[in-house]
């Protein structure tokens, strides 16, 4: 299993705060946000991560996180030139993932939760976290059947959310999802949408989902950066 975090985008929602630093730069708590979800993937016993960021800040991360032997781990750095997706960044990792499995985590994501046993025991397909929220519209939403454990759909940041369920940013995909990638044309917002990528595993009998019970938060907007922050402070 391969690890990849998601670092590239614009962090317009932020700004000023990100017009001289990359937004997964910035403290949250005591520490910089990205340690956050390497922390995830590290937990999950995952020794070869990638960290996808864009271009201006990229020799920053290196500075920050080396060759990832203070880590224990290996760290593969990748520029995505423009903010072309969340699956548009995914695809720089092909090469690196190779024929292997691949967590993928959004740099702005913080999880209490361990997901080490849901990343052990995958074996194909795909497998994505969700978290009952009170504003799902800022999210995925995932529609589920209860009944047999199924996604049966995903809305990007839907007006009318089918439930509360947010699509956290992590999920596990097997190697056929650099193909489904190579499917996707730029959603309404210019973007290939990793909401476009989880519909096609979905379609195909292939996603299975877990609920997490800890606490998790973006950390992408004034609020929830703060909320993230605060979320660390209290112990988490
Ligand atoms: O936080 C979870 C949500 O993240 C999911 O519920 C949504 O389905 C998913 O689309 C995403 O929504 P956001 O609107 O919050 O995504 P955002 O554009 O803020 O990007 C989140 C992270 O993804 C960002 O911190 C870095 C990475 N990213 C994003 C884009 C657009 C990239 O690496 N490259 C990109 O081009």
């Amino acid at each position: 299993m391969k690890g990849v975090i998601l670092a590239g985008g614009t962090g317009s929602r932020l700004y000023p705060l990100t017009k001289v630093t990359n937004k997964h730069l910035l403290p949250v708590y005591d520490k910089p946000m990205i340690y956050y979800p390497l922390q995830t993937l590290l937990d999950a016993g995952i020794k070869e991560i990638m960290i996808v960021s864009g271009r201006g800040h990229a020799g920053d991360f290196l500075e920050l996180l080396g060759s990832g032997s203070e880590f224990g781990v290996r760290f593969t750095y990748e520029i995505q030139d423009e903010a072309g997706g969340i699956a548009q960044a995914l695809n720089i990792a092909r090469d690196f993932v190779d024929k292997e499995a691949v967590t993928v985590i959004l740099g702005d994501n913080i999880f209490q939760d361990n997901i080490k046993d849901a990343v052990q025991s995958f074996k194909s397909g795909s497998h994505i976290f969700l978290k009952p929220v009170s504003d799902a519209v800022r999210f995925g939403v995932a529609d589920v059947d209860k009944n047999s454990v199924r996604v049966l759909g995903i809305e990007e940041k839907p007006e009318i959310p089918k439930s509360d369920y947010a699509v956290t940013g992590l999920y596990i995909y097997d190697n056929g999802v650099f193909d489904i990638i190579n499917t996707l044309e730029p959603s309404g917002r210019g973007e290939l949408e990793i909401t476009d990528v989880n519909n096609e595993y979905i379609r195909r009998g292939l996603m299975k989902y877990s609920v997490i019970d800890g606490h998790w938060s973006d950390a992408g907007t004034f609020d929830s950066l703060l909320r993230a922050g605060l979320m660390m402070q209290n112990g988490l």
